[in-house]
């Protein structure tokens, strides 16, 4: 049950100030890079309730990138299919309502967000690359948690991000404790992407996303 708007505002304020968000110094830096290389749109595959587009929105804002255009893709059913115990079918399903209503209240600037809802599998395409008509990307952030999805992602924007685009691979280490880490998740399919070999880390803090710059 939602809690009504100045509780879940106060609540999440409160919870913010108890736990910072571990990802908040990535952000950082990721935008004040994407600010050094002139700016562009922030794209976000996999955005759930809002969290992390909150500090995508609120490091932009620090980094001078007022207005920065957000678009955010997710199937707002959750995840697609079970990879691990951890992750199965269905696992964060929160609809595109639950996601304006939270992100609204929570402090985030819907109207510079651009939602994408549907299976990657349907709305990566090339047409909708070219109606999205999205110029530069300035900063890609990947956190769907599964190999396939991630996939599917990278293999949707290898064309379009160019020298400076800055990538949030979320999900680096969500396979730590799985033996062979690079065997699942983006690991697994940024070795499979043509994107491998154009990449300068950036940040790769235990635990965090890894931060990583597109070369040329
Ligand atoms: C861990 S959540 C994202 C959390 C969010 N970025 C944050 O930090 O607040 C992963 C999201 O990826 C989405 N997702 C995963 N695979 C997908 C696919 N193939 N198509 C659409 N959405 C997908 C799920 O619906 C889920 O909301």
């Amino acid at each position: 049950m939602a809690l009504p708007l100045p509780y879940s505002r106060w609540a999440h304020t409160f919870g913010r100030l108890l736990f910072p968000d571990p990802r908040r110094t990535g952000f950082e830096l990721a935008m004040t890079e994407a600010a050094r290389h002139g700016g562009g749109a922030y794209l976000e595959f996999g955005v759930h309730r809002g969290v992390s587009l909150l500090l995508a929105q609120q490091a932009a804002a620090r980094a001078g990138l007022t207005s920065m255009r957000c678009v955010v893709f997710d199937s707002f059913e959750g995840l697609p299919n079970a990879e691990t115990a951890t992750f199965w079918r269905g696992r964060f399903a929160f609809s595109e309502q639950r996601f304006l209503r939270w992100f609204e209240r929570a402090g985030g600037d819907l109207s510079q967000v651009e939602v994408v809802a549907g299976w990657f599998s349907d709305t990566l395409t090339p047409e909708h690359a070219t109606s999205l008509n999205l110029g530069r990307i300035a900063v890609a952030h990947i956190d769907c948690d599964l190999y396939e999805s991630s996939l599917e992602v990278l293999r949707w924007f290898e064309p379009l991000v160019g020298k400076g685009t800055v990538l949030i691979l979320d999900d680096w280490h969500a396979y730590d404790g799985a033996g062979a880490p690079s065997d699942h998740g983006i690991q697994r399919a940024l070795a499979e992407s043509a994107l491998r070999d154009r990449l300068e880390v950036l940040d790769d803090s235990p635990g965090l996303p890894r931060i990583v710059l597109v070369r040329a």
